[in-house]
């Protein structure tokens, strides 16, 4: 039986760094899933697909063909039918369509049913939005990862900032509440905490102290 850390969330918050340390601090896969969402996303968009189930985004779904590699600098790449689509899944178009796109039950089964399946050859921290509740919710262990808006948006600024777009915080602040009320209104899986995740807020911490919180949890609760 392989080992699962769901790691759950809102955008921003923190939760992909802290997956990406503490799944290399304990050697396990980095399942993100909302790469794997943004990906889908990219492809319906180069097809001009909307947000809407039609037997051309079924065909799209059973040709698809996600997958996770690393490259030289140990870096996880994200590859989409061969291509490495690991900056064109994060730009600001991606970040305005992805909700509409992941509110769709055919893409959720889909790429739920790739997450079990990659978390039954392998241990996995996976992150997401509903990993704890639906995806695998007898995970050993589950965290939720919270921070201030406003910390959000400037992480989220600095991300943009790196890859060479200009952002305004204030319109980062409200894409990003738009984007949290999206994904925690939709009717398919939405955002919540599970009932028993440790809820872990970010706002105060730095990227070593999260990890740190992370890991020193799941060890407390290894021990006997
Ligand atoms: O974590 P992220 O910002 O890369 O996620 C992109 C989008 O994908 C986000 O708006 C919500 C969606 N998502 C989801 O619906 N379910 C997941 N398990 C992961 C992401």
């Amino acid at each position: 039986m392989s080992t699962v850390v769901a790691i759950d969330g809102p955008s921003a918050s923190g939760k992909s760094t802290t997956a990406r340390l503490v799944a290399r601090h304990l050697g396990f896969l980095h399942l993100d899933t909302g790469a794997m969402y943004r990906a889908v996303t990219l492809a319906c968009h180069k097809q001009a697909l909307p947000a809407d189930p039609s037997p051309q985004m079924s065909a799209l779904l059973d040709e698809l063909d996600i997958r996770f590699e690393r490259d030289a600098a140990g870096n996880q790449r994200v590859l989409l039918n061969g291509a490495d689509v690991s900056q064109l899944i994060r730009t600001p178009e991606i970040n305005r369509a992805v909700s509409r796109y992941s509110a769709l039950p055919v893409v959720r089964e889909r790429l739920v049913r790739f997450q079990r399946q990659m978390a039954a050859e392998n241990d996995v921290v996976c992150e997401g939005r509903d990993i704890g509740t639906r995806v695998f919710p007898e995970a050993a262990y589950k965290f939720f990862i919270v921070a201030d808006i406003e910390i959000r948006a400037r992480r989220r600024q600095q991300e943009l900032l790196a890859k060479g777009y200009e952002a305004d915080l204030a319109l980062l602040e409200t894409e990003l509440q738009r984007r949290d009320a999206e994904d925690s209104a939709r009717e398919h899986s939405p955002l919540v905490q599970a009932d028993d995740a440790i809820v872990i807020d970010t706002s105060g911490l730095t990227i070593e102290e999260q990890v740190a919180t992370v890991i020193a949890h799941i060890e407390a609760q290894t021990k006997p």
